[in-house]
């Protein structure tokens, strides 16, 4: 078969999608249904830059898909809009923490997207000092509001000292000012923040609640007249899409990405229409893409709670131990004795500061709220009262995971 034959056959493939790239999680589309509210309040806390003042600091925390970054997103882009049209000094810049996680690259990456044109070499091989001034300098002399945005704050491993330089940045600075917008997906995190850096973060503070079934729905119905080909989703596969990604998180991402893999299973099988078969079988692989993408984000201990989890579940299957009842109990592990080899685990593996039992029964509610494990009281009897652990997910895939990333 010629080449040009094998393209032709490629090229005419019916495909359920028209625009496969409207259905990818990192699109935003124009209108953020359900997020009226959150849309207006962040906008009037950062309008104030359009009379001059220095707006607050902004905390947005929510659950992961719950819309942080679509929604900081649009609003930014309106008001720098905004700003050009009205000639004002106003800036953005947004930071990923998750690839830029030190103090030093996240000035060196706000660097760069106020100077697009600039090269490299301007700034790259400077000490975090030299950046820092050079970001204020041009702040001051530019006479710049710059509204920093940055996103997945909880992954920066030097937070405090970062927070106390932008936050001091604004006493050398008479006209214009730095600002952040710090997101979180960690429901803990503002928690355990420094006292300093919570109340200077957390100026103002906003959540974002999960969607339900109904919202997600109208979330997917948008999406799907940009992304598929007419009638080439069947209703009930976008209920059904719906409710799973609503009982399992409320995560628009979730909803989005069953329905992408679901269209290419229905243009693999030559399939006009995705029906609830195809959102049925692209459940397992989203779940577990999402799952590996929640853990990878883990705080460092929660990494080590749950990957002593994963050791001691693999440990025991095959045990065949049975509770007294019959009711079997394999795979099943004492809260207790999980807190034990975690201890061990962490000076195996060189860590040193070892959460106490209370922080250890925080990670593990964290954990159970992502939907990595499962946790239930005992009745009175086995070793009095204790709570049973049990992981949701594949062991042997998590160690793997973890492995790599906690051993090196
Ligand atoms: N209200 C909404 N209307 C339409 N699409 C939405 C809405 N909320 C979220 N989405 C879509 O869901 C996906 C996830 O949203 P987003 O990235 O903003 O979530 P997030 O809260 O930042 O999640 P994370 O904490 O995991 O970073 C994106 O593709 C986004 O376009
Ligand atoms: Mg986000």
């Amino acid at each position: 078969m010629s080449l040009h034959h094998v393209f032709d056959q490629e090229f005419s493939k019916p495909t359920v999608f028209l625009d496969r790239n409207k259905i990818m999680p990192h699109y935003t589309p124009e209108n953020l249904l359900f997020r009226e509210k959150q849309i207006s309040d962040i906008s009037r806390i950062v309008a104030v830059t359009l009379r001059g003042q220095r707006p607050d600091n902004l905390f947005l925390y929510g659950k992961p898909g719950t819309g942080k970054t679509s929604t900081t997103r649009h609003v930014m882009g309106g008001l720098v809009k905004y700003g050009q049209e009205k000639d004002l000094h106003i800036r953005n810049a947004y930071v990923n923490c998750r690839t830029h996680n030190k103090k030093y690259k996240i000035f060196l990456k706000t660097l760069r997207e106020l100077f697009p044109g600039q090269p490299d070499k301007e700034f790259q091989g400077y000490s975090a000092a030299y950046l820092y001034e050079k970001l204020v300098s041009y702040v001051k002399e530019s006479k710049t509001h710059l509204i920093l945005v940055l996103d997945e704050l909880d992954q920066v491993k030097d937070l405090d000292e970062l927070i106390y330089s932008l936050t001091r940045s604004n006493d050398e600075i008479p006209m214009g000012g730095i600002s952040v917008v710090g997101i979180s997906n960690n429901l803990m995190f503002k928690e355990n923040l420094d006292s300093r850096t919570k109340s200077s973060l957390c100026q103002q503070e906003m959540v974002f609640p999960p969607y339900n079934a109904e919202q997600l729905r109208n979330i997917l119905e948008q999406r799907i007249q940009e992304a598929f080909n007419p009638d080439a989703v069947n209703p009930s596969a976008i209920a059904l899409a719906a409710a799973i990604a609503a009982q399992e998180s409320g995560d628009a991402r979730t909803a989005i990405k069953l329905l992408l893999r679901a269209g290419e299973l229905a243009d693999e099988a030559g399939e006009k229409q995705i029906t609830d078969k195809h959102v049925k079988d692209a459940r397992k692989d989203v779940e577990q893409e999402i799952i590996l993408e929640h853990v990878s984000v883990l705080p460092e201990h929660e990494k080590l709670v749950l990957y002593t989890i994963a050791l001691l579940s693999l440990r025991k299957s095959g045990t065949g131990m049975t509770k007294l009842s019959g009711e079997s109990m394999e795979d099943v592990l004492y809260s207790g004795e999980v807190y034990e080899e975690y201890e061990r685990v962490c000076k195996k593996l060189n860590f040193a500061d070892v959460v106490t039992a209370r922080w250890y029964r925080e990670y593990i509610n964290q954990l159970e709220m992502y939907g990595l494990i499962l946790t239930t009281q005992s009745g009175a009897g086995v070793k009095g009262q204790t709570r049973f652990i049990k992981l949701k997910v594949d062991a042997t895939k998590i160690k793997e995971v973890l492995e790599k990333e906690l051993v090196g």
